[in-house]
């Protein structure tokens, strides 16, 4: 199994993902959202480029058949039912929920790996689970990190490495490329305290600044979600 990463959604180059199987991972917080959303019973989850698309994609639901759910500067969007705290996407407000969901990194990195082989969502709240479908699928993988304002992010390398590291501890026979290994690297080499490594990160701090303290605890727990989303024609449901 062949590994790479993309630190960006800028940097993807969009015909070496066409034949791969893309995981997708904005861990603070997008993609850890979306994750808790669906294991929470919402019925999928809809990814919009912006607020506008959101407002055009309301009109083809009853208005108790949807949630408006995003961020932007990490706080909720005017006139929205939750922002992009995971921690808001009980099952008492999701169950059985179409979700229409815009971010400021993640939901555009997921529509711009829509042409891959397949499309997963991954975080570290879903790592085992991930690693056991990437296991199932035993195809070529990219990581696609939504990174931060078009900036890499530590934050979603360290959680690309989470999953490399799994993957290697189950015994996959891994080609990893160079940036991959620095993943897995920086994973292993920090993985008993990873908000040490974090905390003087620029998303980590804004989200602290925000007041964000218990979302980041739950973004950085492995395995709270233990399912695996995927993304296919415009909407992510639960596939496993
Ligand atoms: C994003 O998609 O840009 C992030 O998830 C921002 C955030 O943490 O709210």
């Amino acid at each position: 199994m062949t590994v790479d990463v993309y630190p960006t959604r800028d940097s993807v180059i969009e015909k070496e993902i066409k034949d791969k199987v893309v995981v997708v991972v904005d861990v603070l917080r997008a993609t850890s959202t979306i994750i808790t959303a669906l294991y929470n019973g919402c019925k999928e989850v809809i990814p919009v480029m912006d607020i506008e698309e959101a407002m055009v994609m309301t009109k083809n639901y009853e208005r108790d058949a949807f949630l408006l759910g995003g961020e932007r500067n990490a706080v909720k969007i005017e006139g929205f039912d939750l922002s992009n705290s995971p921690l808001e996407y009980t099952r008492d407000k999701v169950e059985g929920n179409t979700i229409i969901f815009t971010t400021t990194n993640g939901t555009k990195a997921i529509k711009q790996a829509g042409d891959a082989k397949k499309v997963l969502i991954g975080s570290i709240i879903n790592a085992d689970a991930l690693c056991g479908a990437l296991l199932d699928l035993d195809a070529d993988v990219a990581f696609v990190c939504a990174g931060t304002e078009g900036r890499f992010s530590l934050d979603d390398i360290i959680a690309v490495g989470a999953i490399i590291s799994r993957l290697k501890s189950k015994g996959a026979q891994l080609s990893l490329d160079d940036l991959a290994m620095v993943c897995l690297y920086l994973y292993e080499s920090n993985k008993s305290s990873l908000h040490d490594i974090l905390k003087d990160t620029y998303h980590y701090k804004r989200l602290l600044e925000e007041g964000f303290t218990d979302d980041l605890k739950y973004c950085l727990t492995p395995n709270r979600a233990p399912i695996v989303p995927m993304y296919k024609d415009g909407v992510i449901k639960n596939i496993y």
